[in-house]
């Protein structure tokens, strides 16, 4: 389902391995602290409240940031070892009342329609395979509530091509997203971490 970041996945033969060959501290996407852009939208009141999804939780610093902030959080990841070190951020935060867990791959997340106010995607979507970008735009259209909003980080453009996760352009989230989403919020950024590749951070609001 997810094909990048290739090297690194390819090298340890899927997510897991990857959690379990390279220290927490050493993966490429943990910042060790939640995303800036994040905590700026979240200060500034542009987030609704209520129940929020994040995707791809990794390391689980911004599940327990929206925790903290005073969202119910699911949390998702396609790897238990991911989750492992979810778990044991979400405890270390004091978050473990306001943060479920849960292995799954999101393509296939059977929550009701209309379950959340918020979805939060910190570098999942842009390791997914073409062909599944529209099926997860579809499955985020179904699980948020009418004016819902999805914050979504994504290696951008400007990143020098090569392996790891597919480098998006304006237009081609644009192509995506704008049928069924306003963006909000469209600025050029990194991917805040060891390697601070150059990143996009979307605020899109689902229509209707
Ligand atoms: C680049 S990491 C980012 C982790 C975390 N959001 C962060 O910023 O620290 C991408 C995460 O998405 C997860 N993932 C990849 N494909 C997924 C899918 N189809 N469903 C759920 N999680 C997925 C991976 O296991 C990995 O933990």
């Amino acid at each position: 389902m997810s094909e990048a970041p290739k090297g690194l996945v390819d090298q340890h033969g899927g997510w897991d391995g990857v959690y379990k060959a390279v220290k927490a501290e050493e993966l490429p996407w943990n910042a060790g602290a939640p995303d800036s852009d994040l905590v700026r939208l979240a200060d500034a009141g542009a987030l609704p409240l209520g129940r929020a999804l994040d995707v791809g939780a990794g390391p689980g610093h911004d599940a327990a940031f929206l925790a903290a902030r005073g969202w119910s959080v699911l949390a998702v990841d396609l790897s238990g070892e991911a989750l492992k070190l979810a778990a044991k951020t979400v405890r270390a935060e004091g978050q473990q009342g306001r943060v479920t867990l849960r292995e799954v791959d999101i393509l296939k997340l059977k929550e009701p329609a209309e379950s959340f106010a918020l979805v939060h995607d910190r570098g999942c979507f842009h390791t997914l395979a073409e062909a599944d970008r529209p099926r997860y735009v579809a499955q985020m259209t179904r699980i948020l509530q009418p004016g819902g909003k999805v914050v979504l980080r994504t290696f951008s453009d400007h990143e020098p091509a090569g392996p790891g996760p597919h480098r998006f352009s304006k237009d081609e989230l644009e192509a995506l997203w704008a049928k069924l989403f306003h963006f909000e919020d469209f600025r050029t950024g990194i991917f805040e971490g060891p390697r601070k590749p150059k990143a996009y951070l979307s605020l899109l609001r689902k229509k209707g």
